[in-house]
């Protein structure tokens, strides 16, 4: 980590743009979540904030539940052709990947809370330990919501999963899928106050056409824009585009 965000007490992202819109990258030991609707990239967005910090030498985790490990690296490198050096950070536990195992035994079985939360804490403490990373994604907690079941249950095991990761030491990014993909169906989901950040992606129709935007809704401990700021993937990663309202 360079010396300067050190001072700041933040995690860069390293997305173009998205930075910019958080006073400079997120305060460490916040848990952030990402949310948006089926499509919108939250998996390959918090893949690349990933492998950002991989690649700049800050140890990182990315936990799959949802598509395999091979899965998302493929899709990766298919999306983002210019990261040609994935295969080296994970080669060198710079980036692990992990959560075929936990994710089977989530959805195996006839009764998948069989296989307790607890469980699902301790394979994740499990994984962070492979290389001590500072920086963790969880695609998604949509998963562990089904699993849980009643609401109170699932309440109790997001406070206790951010706190978890807290008391690890590690800056987290939780994906979530919401149901509406525009910012006029988005309601307000527990989650959104239990985690210290909300990042919401929507594609918002314009003229016929869907058009990318975020917003964050919420960063605990920093100032942000209040504005969406429109994004596109590109082969160089995600681009956002800033408008100065901070
Ligand atoms: N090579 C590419 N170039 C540009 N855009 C791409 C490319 N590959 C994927 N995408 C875009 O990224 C989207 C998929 O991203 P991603 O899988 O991260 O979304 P997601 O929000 O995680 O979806 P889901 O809700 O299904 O998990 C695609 O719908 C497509 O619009
Ligand atoms: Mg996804």
């Amino acid at each position: 980590m360079a010396d300067n965000d050190k001072a700041l007490g933040r995690l860069r992202t390293g997305i173009d743009g998205l930075d910019n819109i958080t006073s400079g990258g997120v305060p460490l030991n916040n848990q952030v979540l990402i949310a948006g609707g089926p499509g919108c990239g939250k998996t390959l967005l918090s893949m690349q904030i990933a492998y950002n910090s991989a690649k700049n030498g800050i140890p990182a985790s990315f936990i799959t539940l949802e598509e395999t490990q091979a899965e998302v690296l493929e899709n990766f490198k298919t999306a983002f052709s210019e990261f040609n050096d994935i295969d080296d950070l994970v080669s060198k536990k710079m980036l692990v990947l992990a959560g075929d195992e936990t994710a089977s035994k989530i959805q195996g079985g006839n009764d998948s809370q069989s296989y307790a939360f607890s469980s699902v804490l301790s394979d994740i403490e499990d994984i962070l330990k492979i290389n001590g990373s500072k920086c963790v994604v969880i695609d998604s907690i949509s998963l562990l919501k089904l699993m849980l079941g009643d609401l109170l249950t699932y309440r109790k095991s997001m406070f206790a999963l951010s706190t978890n990761m807290k008391r690890m030491g590690v800056t987290g990014f939780l994906t979530m899928e919401l149901h509406s993909t525009n910012r006029q169906g988005m309601s307000f989901s527990p989650e959104f106050f239990i985690f210290d950040g909300t990042l919401i992606m929507y594609q918002n129709i314009e003229e016929n056409k869907r058009v990318y935007g975020m917003e964050v809704l919420k960063m605990r401990g920093s100032d942000h824009s209040l504005s969406v700021a429109p994004y596109e993937i590109t082969k160089r990663g995600f681009k956002v585009f800033t408008i100065s309202d901070i």
